[in-house]
Parts: C-alpha cells; structure tokens; sequence
C-alpha cells in the first residue's frame, strides 16, 4: 500500500474584536522530506505575533528568509504587506513548494532562492522594510551566514528590522557575539509562548524567544 506523506494543515488567526475578520492560511507539508517542508513551531509563534501587529505589515514590505511552508510570510502577505519569500536557492522542492503554498492561499508573494552568505545579483535590489525569519537559527555553523546576508540587508535599508524567532537551547551567547560582531542590535526580546493563545501553545514545546534587531551604530573590530 502506499502511504501519502504529504498534508494540508490550516492556521487560523482570530481578531479580538467581533467585527474583525479572522485569516486562515492553508500550509502543504511534507512529512518525509526537507527541513523546509514541515510548519516548525517557531513559524506558527512569528507568524502568530505578525498577525496581531498586522497594522504595523499592512503596506510595508516584507522579505522572509529562510521561509520553508512561509506561514509568516503568507499571514503578512493577508493583511496587506507586499512580501517575498526566499530559501536556500539550492531546494528547487522547497521553493517550488512556496510557490504551490502562494496558489492555494490565492497571494502573489514573490518567491525567489536566497541562500544566506551567498550575493547573487538579486540580492543587490532588496529593500524590504521587515526582515522575517522562523527557526533560521537552528545549525550554528550557518549562524554566521545568516547574520551576514541579514547585515547586508540592513544596511541596504537602515530603518528596516529583522524579526526572528528560535529555540533557545544553550542561552543567547553566541547569538549576542555575532550580533555585535556583524553591527547588529537586540530591540526587542520576548518569550514566544508570553502571546501565543492557550489552544496554539498547549501543542507546542520548548522555549522559543522572539528577538527584534536593527542595524547598530557601534561598531567592533574583531581579530
Ligand atoms: C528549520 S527550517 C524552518 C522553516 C520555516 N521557516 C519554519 O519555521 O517552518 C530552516 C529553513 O532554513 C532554510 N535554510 C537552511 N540553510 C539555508 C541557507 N544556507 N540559506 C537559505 N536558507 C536556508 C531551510 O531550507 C529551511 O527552509
């Protein structure tokens, strides 16, 4: 017998007032294949905090790195952002996947490979105002990689902020090195599950941070 490893799952967004309409994302994944075909608990924390600061989205443009099935990228692109989603230019499956995700969500994202530390020509002519990212912080040997491509970005467009969200596992120290070693600040950090509603966290586990960075006027010499 065959077994289908490939599912829709649907995540819905509830407004607090009656009047407001509530969003529901439909996301395909694949239960066999790549890391960026599965929705990681950190997608569903960002994308839920997108959702309720949709005033601050609607009409800005988003870039979402590293965005696997894009549940942020998709709920930004539904209350009125103009996004891009990227991933690793080498996952044709991944990247062809967003772009099946994009047709049943009936939103035209552009979709595009970005891998990090890599400056193909696009890159150049990306000038979004809200860098997103949900589980980008995962292998510490692409930490690096990561802060570079999101370095660059920022300083392409200086008001712009990188809003990610990932599993603390062993405390923000190197995550504080890099920041600083690539000009970078902490904002904003917040525990994921401090806004998740109580029927999304009770499925969820671990301890995700959402950390909000912007480019620093303090810049270090390293040797
Ligand atoms: C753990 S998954 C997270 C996927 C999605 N953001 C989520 O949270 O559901 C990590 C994602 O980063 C992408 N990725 C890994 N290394 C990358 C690289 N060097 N450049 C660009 N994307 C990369 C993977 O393809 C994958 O989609």
């Amino acid at each position: 017998m065959m077994t289908t490893t490939t599912t829709i799952s649907q995540h819905d967004f509830y407004g607090d007032e009656d009047s407001e309409t509530s969003v529901s994302v439909s996301v395909i994944e694949n239960m066999k294949e790549e890391y960026g075909l599965f929705v990681w608990p950190c997608s569903v924390i960002l994308a839920e905090y997108v959702w309720q600061h949709r005033s601050r989205f609607h009409g800005s443009s988003v870039l979402e790195l590293g965005a696997g099935t894009s549940l942020p990228g998709l709920v930004a692109a539904k209350v009125g952002a103009n996004v891009i989603l990227t991933d690793d230019a080498t996952k044709p499956e991944v990247l062809d996947n967003m772009r099946r995700v994009c047709e049943l969500n009936k939103l035209n994202c552009n979709v595009m490979g970005l891998t990090w530390g890599v400056w193909d020509a696009p890159i150049f002519d990306l000038r979004p105002n809200i860098i997103l990212g949900a589980d980008v912080l995962y292998d510490s040997s692409a930490f690096d990689d990561l802060f570079a491509t999101v370095s660059f970005l920022l300083q392409n467009s200086p008001d712009a902020v990188f809003i990610t969200t990932y599993h603390n596992r062993s405390g923000h120290h190197l995550i504080e090195f890099l920041m600083v070693k690539w000009g970078l600040k902490c904002v904003q950090l917040r525990d994921g599950f401090s806004f998740l509603p109580s029927h999304k966290a009770s499925v969820l586990s671990g301890n995700i941070q959402l950390v909000e960075i912007v480019l620093s006027s303090i810049k270090q010499q390293f040797v």
